[in-house]
């Protein structure tokens, strides 16, 4: 059976983006037709500032807010990262595969490191080893497919390129996974700043519908959306990004395509009401699962409990194989 890894960082409070470009798919999709393993990736939230018990919260709202968006603890499993220590054992070896070169030349490296530059805040370390970290949380579950949104191809093929690298080298020990990205809303753009990809971890908010926004605040913030000049809806990403963005929007919660959809609709102000309610809708059930799951706090820290001991089971084997093939002596 195919193996699916994926994960959300609790950075921020999840956004439309993660769901539309990750989450959908996998409570979708991916739990039922693979043996699908699903983290909250909180080691990754230690590579900027951040404010412990923030991070803290974020985790525990991140495995609830998931649980609320269809994920069987049936089907598949949910686990803190930080909870099997097979990702931090793991992306050492990796450290020792990879080359800072390959670090510098990651995207997100460069654009987040510049911007804490920007503001005097030094960079940690962490941030440029990041994606080594993510090729761990990967490659030890033997992971077939990773499900994410646009923004993670590059990591993902940093991971396959490592795992190669580390076979051929070592013999063969690690699967080399395949991202797949879902084919409308594959990276929601920020409805203030169409040009910029929607983050959780993006200051301000106007711009970001989160998943958990009243329906009053998610209409406000999709009718403000900054649109482009001209009057007509057409689909074309480069020279009408805003209108572009809310057509993917609208497509990715009804269905259809942006293309055919465009021809629908003779003015911004019906295509921003439609995309709104569309995504009222969309959200609607999740909202209310979240309520009700948020006040079982047991019931979920029993799904992570049982989730990282299944996920130790299968990451330590693996782990261990790869220790002694790189040339590390076994515990006597
Ligand atoms: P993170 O937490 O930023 O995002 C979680 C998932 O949501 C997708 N996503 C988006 N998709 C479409 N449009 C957007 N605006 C948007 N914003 C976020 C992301 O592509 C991702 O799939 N490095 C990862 C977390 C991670 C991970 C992993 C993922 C760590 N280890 C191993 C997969 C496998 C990240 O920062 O995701």
């Amino acid at each position: 059976m195919t193996r699916t890894f994926s994960g959300v960082k609790p950075t921020g409070h999840l956004t439309l983006g993660n769901y539309l470009g990750a989450v959908r798919r996998w409570a979708e999709t991916d739990q039922h037709r693979s043996d699908a393993l699903f983290g909250i990736v909180d080691l990754h939230a230690l590579t900027v500032e951040h404010d412990p018990a923030r991070v803290r919260r974020l985790s525990r709202q991140a495995a609830t807010l998931l649980l609320a968006a269809g994920l069987d603890p049936e089907l598949c499993t949910v686990f803190v990262q930080s909870h099997v220590d097979e990702h931090a054992r793991l992306s050492y070896l990796l450290e020792c595969t990879a080359t800072d070169g390959e670090m510098r030349r990651m995207i997100q490296y460069k654009e987040k490191g510049a911007r804490a530059r920007a503001v005097g805040e030094s960079v940690r370390l962490s941030l440029l080893t990041y994606p080594v970290l993510m090729a761990a949380d990967i490659l030890a579950y033997a992971t077939d497919e990773v499900p994410v949104g646009d923004d993670q191809a590059q990591h993902v093929e940093l991971t396959r390129d490592l795992a190669m690298r580390f076979n051929q080298r070592y013999g063969h020990v690690f699967t080399v996974p395949k991202a797949t990205h879902p084919q409308v809303a594959a990276r929601v753009m920020d409805l203030q700043d169409p040009t910029s990809k929607m983050g959780k971890s993006t200051d301000g908010g106007a711009g970001i519908v989160y998943l958990l926004d009243d329906p009053d605040v998610v209409r406000r913030k999709i009718m403000r959306a900054v649109t482009d000049s001209g009057q007509d809806v057409v689909h074309d990403r480069e020279s009408r990004p805003g209108v572009s963005n809310l057509l993917e929007i609208l497509a990715a919660c009804e269905g259809g395509n942006p293309e055919g959809l465009a021809g629908a609709y003779e003015s911004y102000g019906a295509l921003k009401k439609d995309t709104a309610e569309a995504v009222v809708e969309l959200l609607r059930p999740l909202r209310e699962r979240h309520a009700e799951l948020a006040a079982d706090p047991a019931y979920v820290d029993d799904v992570l409990r049982a989730g990282a001991a299944r996920a130790r089971g299968l990451a330590r084997p693996l782990v261990d194989r790869a220790y002694r093939a790189i040339g590390l002596l076994p515990v006597c």
